[in-house]
């Protein structure tokens, strides 16, 4: 019988990447310096990087290798996940390169042609590198058209290979999104080209294939039969903090309902894969998004907001329009809902509800399976007035685990009474060690060249088809309803949900 949860390469190998370089655009961006390179350092830390790892940096700074290797130290003893170990940084910092040059220049690429090929010769590094766009999606082109003119993105030789990681926003709506796919695909052939949803590293994210098909008591119930509805929350409760040139035009939808809500949505809905080759994989969250569809009438169903001032925390925020570097008149949702349905045998008549917003009560990113009532309850009314609908849901963080909720016998009572109880399963206490960040585990797979956890360019164009008409339709709207701060979103939210006899769950 075949294990669908066997990947195409053994996991009970070493998972240590071979002779390798990462070239990193991008170098003073936010990502890179919290996520990027702590991640490069704990993966060193963690034994899993070649013993000649090189990192190359390549920006429009008059730096030299040194410099480079002083930003890097910086976000590493700030953001690691391992923590700062100087033997450690020692052996990375022995690999650290940087490349001055403006991502527009060809002589620019002749130096990283040449220092490249010198990390090949001095640390062995086998002609084997990684192109990190860690940039704004405004510079793509630029960069991809570089790197194929200069022949970077050619391997020197058949045993090497070039690799492009690319970080989203993939475009900004269907057509600029296949506009970026072609070029990319010009460039790089698709099996070298790994676009990154930080989402799909995480662990708690993994576990929901990892649940339902390792096991024999869910899969029977996961379907319209037996499941009311599902809602997959992702909520925030930071604000845009420095982020307003990146946030402000783009909204709570094209952040992450594209493509961290909608790759939770094609886990849960998704077939059982043959395998977990990424091929398998891809293929059946194709077709899960490929049965994807927003309801008609799409102002009864999707609900947008931005957030007001207000209090968090017992510290008063300013509302979005105050932020730094948001103009007065924006009309970016912060906040986005929608319910999708899925049209397939599995899911008719099952809802799923989106939703996600920045300045809410709490940070908490959940995705709900919610019961249907039992057929015939023999108890009466009065008895179980306090029992809700049975649920199963997937904690992805923080508190990262799985909870079960259904009825139970309040003990003692002389007549019977059902309330609501909780079993809970909580990563921190059934394995001893920490998981690994997203990134983590991502780059080392780019390292590997092993591409399951990365969205393939069918996946990130169907996202796009799903909410390209609830984008064109808020386009019409102007500003969006405002919500306060350190609540649950705006009233439309509500009665999009009530309209449909549900209520949304408080994560
Ligand atoms: C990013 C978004 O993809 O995810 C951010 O661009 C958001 O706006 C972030 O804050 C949240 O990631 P996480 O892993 O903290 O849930």
């Amino acid at each position: 019988m075949t294990n669908p949860l066997r990947s195409a390469a053994d996991t009970r190998l070493p998972r240590v990447a071979g002779p390798c370089a990462i070239v990193l655009f991008g170098v003073t961006g936010d990502l890179a310096r919290k996520k990027v390179m702590p991640a490069i350092y704990d993966l060193a830390a963690r034994g899993l990087l070649p013993p000649g790892f090189a990192l190359v940096g390549f920006a429009r700074r008059d730096w030299e290798d040194q410099d480079f290797a002083q930003t890097v130290r910086e976000a590493v003893a700030e953001h690691s996940r391992t923590g700062f170990d100087p033997a450690t940084w020692e052996r990375l910092a022995e690999g650290i390169r940087f490349v001055a040059g403006d991502a527009s220049d060809p002589e620019a690429y002749r130096r990283l042609g040449d220092a490249i090929s010198t990390l090949d010769a001095e640390r062995g590094t086998g002609g084997n590198h990684a192109f990190y766009l860690s940039i704004p999606p405004s510079v793509f082109p630029t960069v991809l058209t570089q790197l194929q003119e200069s022949g970077l993105a050619e391997p020197p030789h058949p045993q090497a290979w070039r690799r492009v990681v690319i970080e989203k926003p993939f475009g900004h709506d269907l057509a600029s999104a296949e506009e970026l796919d072609q070029l990319v695909d010009d460039v790089f052939p698709p099996e070298s080209v790994f676009r990154i949803d930080h989402y799909l590293g995480k662990e708690t994210v993994q576990n929901i294939l990892a649940v339902r098909f390792a096991n024999a008591m869910f899969e029977p119930l996961w379907n319209g039969n037996f499941v009311d509805n599902i809602q997959i929350t992702m909520a925030e409760d930071i604000g845009i903090g420095g982020r307003a040139g990146y946030y402000d035009g783009i909204g709570a939808a094209r952040d992450v309902m594209q493509n961290h809500l909608l790759q939770l949505l094609a886990l849960t809905a998704m077939e059982e894969p043959l395998t977990f080759s990424a091929a398998d994989v891809r293929a059946e969250k194709t077709k899960a998004l490929a049965a994807v569809r927003l309801p008609a009438d799409i102002d009864a169903h999707t609900s947008r907001g931005q957030y007001a001032a207000g209090w968090q925390g017992g510290l008063p925020v300013a509302g979005f329009l105050e932020e730094e570097g948001i103009s007065p008149d924006s009309t970016t949702e912060t906040y986005a809902a929608a319910r999708f349905d899925v049209d397939t045998r599995r899911w008719a008549g099952v809802p799923f509800y989106l939703r996600t917003g920045k300045r809410l009560g709490r940070r908490v990113t959940e995705v709900a399976v919610v019961f249907k009532r039992a057929p015939h309850s023999p108890f009466p009314e009065r008895s179980v007035s306090e029992l809700s609908n049975n649920a199963l849901v997937f904690r992805i963080q923080p508190d990262e685990g799985i909870t079960v909720r259904f009825g139970s016998k309040v003990p003692d009572t002389q007549s019977i009474e059902v309330r609501d109880v909780t079993m809970d399963f909580q990563y921190g206490e059934s394995f001893a060690d920490t998981s690994p960040e997203a990134y983590e585990r991502l780059i080392l797979d780019v390292l590997l060249g092993d591409p399951p956890l990365f969205p393939d360019r069918s996946e990130v164009e169907l996202s796009w088809s799903i909410i390209d008409p609830m984008l064109e339709r808020w386009a019409e709207q102007g500003r969006p309803e405002e919500y306060a701060s350190g609540g649950w979103g705006p009233q439309s939210a509500y009665r999009m949900i009530e309209r449909d006899g549900r209520m949304w769950r408080r994560p």
